[in-house]
């Protein structure tokens, strides 16, 4: 499908679950989520129907995402079902890596293609703290999983936070010598009730370019990243950078959240409900959102934060 401003819709980010094991700090809040009923949460057969009437619409790819997909107890039966539904040529997944060292092999199984983690430090008591919870030792064995298991692809995420992790740059960099993997550096973006960071966190992605004078420009464009290598190194390096330079002309995606929400764009209030309804009744919800893509997000930046109207783990990246 193709959208009011030309824009092929061939991409939905599929969120499983709200739950998270951690607790990010630009993410979630320390308490946790409100637990809804499950009644309010899709189930995996709706889940599925989704998949479903979007694949009918065109869309071609679906990234699992959370809250932390691997929490659910159903994830390998999800995405094993997501894969074989007509027109899908790929399902990835979003994780916080934690359990991979059991998940990896079996979601590798079940037909997921590439995995994205998150990784915001190589400081132990850094990790401790962004996460509010987690062991950094824990996240590497679970990437160290992933690079084991045979994906066609392993990148990780880092959200740049100035003050706190903009001094590991080229630590972060390295990684991409040492391993087969991308490393993604994310601006950091401002999403409801955030307070925990003033403004000097805000730091643009060409930060990184700054911190990184030997890495050359590649031809080739990642969706939302802009991608660069260092010599010799096996992996790439993305820059995210919603803040500075957004990337809503190319913008290819739809989202679904656990409680069975489409959201036409990240930033905006705009949602439409699929629960309870049929694959027929979830396709026309889908054309809907659709018509209802914005040509881009409004303002984002310390004082304007997302008009999402949801923390980040309800959305799902
Ligand atoms: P692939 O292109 O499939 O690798 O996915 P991705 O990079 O979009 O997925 P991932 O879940 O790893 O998200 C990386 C970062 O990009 C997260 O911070 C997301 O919130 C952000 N992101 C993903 N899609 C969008 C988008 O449409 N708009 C904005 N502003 N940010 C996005
Ligand atoms: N700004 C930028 N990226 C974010 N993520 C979560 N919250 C934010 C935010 N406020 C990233 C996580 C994860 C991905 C799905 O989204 O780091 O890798
Ligand atoms: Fe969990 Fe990912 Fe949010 Fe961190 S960023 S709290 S790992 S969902």
């Amino acid at each position: 499908m193709t959208d009011s401003y030309g824009r092929q819709i061939t991409y939905l980010r599929l969120s499983v679950t709200e739950l998270c094991d951690l607790r990010c700090r630009y993410c979630m809040p320390e308490e946790g989520v409100c637990k809804h009923g499950h009644d309010e949460m899709l189930t995996e057969d709706e889940m599925i129907a989704a998949v479903r009437a979007a694949g009918r619409l065109g869309v071609r790819k679906v990234r699992v995402t959370g809250g932390e997909p691997l929490t659910k107890p159903n994830i390998l039966s999800i995405c094993r079902r997501v894969a074989a539904v007509p027109g899908i040529a790929e399902v990835d997944i979003t994780t916080n890596a934690l359990r991979l060292p059991d998940l990896a092999k079996p979601l590798r199984e079940a037909g997921v293609k590439r995995v994205n983690i998150s990784l915001d430090t190589l400081n132990a008591e850094r990790y401790a703290f962004i996460t509010r919870r987690g062991k950094l030792a824990d996240a590497w064995a679970g990437i160290e999983a992933a690079l084991s298991a045979g994906f066609d692809k392993v990148k990780l995420n880092c959200v740049l936070i100035g003050g706190f992790n903009d001094d590991e740059i080229p630590a972060l960099a390295e990684l991409t010598r040492r391993y087969p993997l991308d490393m993604r550096f994310i601006e950091l973006m401002p999403m409801p009730g955030d307070t925990l960071f003033g403004e000097s966190a805000y730091i643009p992605a060409s930060r990184v370019l700054e911190a990184l004078p030997e890495a050359a420009p590649c031809e080739n464009h990642d969706g939302v990243a802009r991608l660069y290598r260092l010599p010799g190194a096996q992996g790439e390096i993305g820059l995210i950078s919603p803040l500075s330079n957004h990337f809503c002309g190319e913008c290819n995606r739809l989202r679904l959240t656990a409680d069975g929400h489409v959201k036409p764009c990240l930033h905006s209030a705009e949602e439409l409900c699929v629960k309870g309804l049929d694959e027929d009744g979830m396709r026309e919800v889908f054309l809907r959102a659709i018509a209802a893509k914005p040509q881009q997000h409004g303002a984002l930046s310390a004082h304007d934060p997302s008009q999402s109207a949801r923390t980040m783990n309800r959305i799902g990246g």
